[in-house]
């Protein structure tokens, strides 16, 4: 049986400025962490030149559009907007994204703007990041500027993209923890921090933009109990909050989860909260929930005698002491790069989100990142078509259960550098010629999922059983 997808359903794809545009010092663009960053994993490349879409936008907004795109999810370089954070406005920033939106507008693709993505301004950094009340301020400043001259055209806002991975594995991602402070309230005080800055631009934004809609956009997955000892369903839950609801509670309903909380005083280590935050947080509500999906979780109570400074970097950070222990699911395939893959847990992840908020949901990444190679001139990556076959079947079928969901828009529409593994892990349905540390030409090649994706969004249906 065919399933229709909704009239207006917004079909797109993904990018983030640091990762995607290059020209990292070009038009008076200022430094961000990205840029200043030293601990670039080994063999993988810096985000200088990227895909070097500063330069190619054009042609790639053509690209997206002969794929049949609705919409395109991209971010904002705050630094090419204000190049130390605050102060005055770069107009050579404003006339590239002006340009950008006009393009998209031509094609009739809904640009979805995120204001933040991973590129705190250095500047700001230095003067103590997320971690510096003061920056709260500057954020909504820079915020205020995007909806002043894009809010004409720009009628959907991602405020901070994966607040919940920056606090929770931030060292990956470009947060740097201050020396001689416990590290856990450092998160908790920046997320904080976040939160309030997050609730402003969504009181600006309803303020300036007409019709405007705002919302978060964090990092949502299911969390499965390992087995079925009650402990284990404990140990999940415990996941679900620290790592998804948290967050979203405190946006949505206002108020901090109370196990976190509870264990944030048992610890000592409990943020500061000033007279006045929490009604401000709760006074500007988000419009709906974008959220980004790569796959599930699995987790366990962790062993009383688990050694836990032992554990690798990547389990230790995923754990927590006395809370949970993610732990690998052995009935799901991983990706080349040893991400596991699960299209029912999308179904599962939407379901709970809608189930619990109630509010209309956008996916803004999901995604198959592998090492594609260019045979001449064409790349057959087989292997993603099969990947969002799967997970958008999954989505038609949440649908199904009554699931309000408007739109998908997966990682990545074209080529680019991924976080922390560079260039050779590929995202795209368009490839970009260029290796880890040799730019080559830089030219753009449609691969077989391009020509899948544009046959999709034509018949805007899918055959599910
Ligand atoms: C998300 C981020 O966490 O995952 C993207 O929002 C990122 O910026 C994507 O690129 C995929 O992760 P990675 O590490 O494979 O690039």
């Amino acid at each position: 049986m065919q399933f229709k997808f909704p009239k207006n359903f917004l079909w797109g794809g993904s990018t983030s400025a640091y990762q995607f545009e290059g020209a990292f010092d070009t038009d008076g663009k200022g430094p961000s962490v990205q840029d200043t960053r030293k601990n670039y994993p080994k063999d993988t490349t810096d985000f200088k030149v990227a895909s070097d879409h500063y330069h190619n936008w054009k042609e790639d907004i053509a690209l997206m559009a002969e794929m049949g795109f609705k919409s395109y999810r991209f971010s904002i370089a705050w630094t090419r907007i204000l190049p130390n954070g605050f102060g005055e406005v770069n107009q050579k920033g404003i006339e590239f994204y002006n340009n950008l939106i006009d393009e998209l507008v031509k094609y009739n693709i809904e640009p979805i703007v995120t204001i933040f993505h991973f590129d705190m301004p250095a500047k700001l950094e230095e003067n103590g990041g997320w971690l510096n009340r003061e920056n709260i301020d500057n954020f909504a400043n820079y915020a205020k500027i995007l909806f002043e001259n894009f809010g004409d055209r720009v009628k959907k806002w991602l405020t901070i993209n994966e607040q919940n991975i920056m606090i929770i594995y931030g060292e990956i991602v470009g947060i740097n923890f201050p020396e001689g402070k416990n590290k856990v309230q450092t998160k908790y005080q920046i997320n904080h921090h976040m939160m309030l800055a997050q609730a402003k631009a969504i009181a600006l934004c309803h303020k300036i933009v007409k019709n405007g809609q705002i919302g978060p956009a964090p990092n949502i997955l299911s969390v499965y109990p390992n087995s079925n000892k009650p402990i284990d369903q404990l140990a999940a839950m415990n996941m679900r909050i620290f790592k998804n609801w948290f967050f979203l509670d405190t946006c949505i309903f206002g108020r901090y989860n109370n196990l976190v909380i509870e264990y944030l005083k048992t610890n000592k280590i409990m943020f500061e909260i000033l007279k006045g935050d929490m009604e401000t947080i709760t006074a500007n509500k988000p419009d709906f929930i974008a959220f980004n999906y790569y796959a599930t979780a699995t987790a366990q109570m962790p062993l009383e005698d688990l050694d836990f400074d032992a554990l690798p970097d990547q389990q230790r950070m995923k754990s927590m002491l006395g809370m949970f222990q993610q732990v690998s699911n052995e009935n799901l395939q991983k990706t080349q790069f040893g991400w596991e893959i699960d299209p029912v847990g999308l179904r599962n992840t939407l379901r709970e989100l809608y189930d619990r908020y109630n509010l209309p949901l956008l996916i803004t990444e999901n995604g198959i990142g592998g090492y594609d190679e260019l045979i001449n001139g064409f790349v057959d990556d087989t292997y993603r078509i099969e990947y969002y076959q799967q997970h958008i079947k999954q989505m038609a079928l949440a649908i199904k259960d009554g699931v309000n969901l408007i739109g998908f828009n997966p990682w990545s529409a074209i080529d680019l550098v991924s976080t922390h593994e560079g260039v050779k892990k590929r995202y795209g349905f368009v490839y970009v010629n260029r290796d880890e540390f040799d730019y080559k030409d830089l030219k753009r090649y449609p691969k077989k999922s391009f020509y899948w994706y544009k046959e999709l969004l034509e018949k805007n249906s899918i055959e599910i059983d």
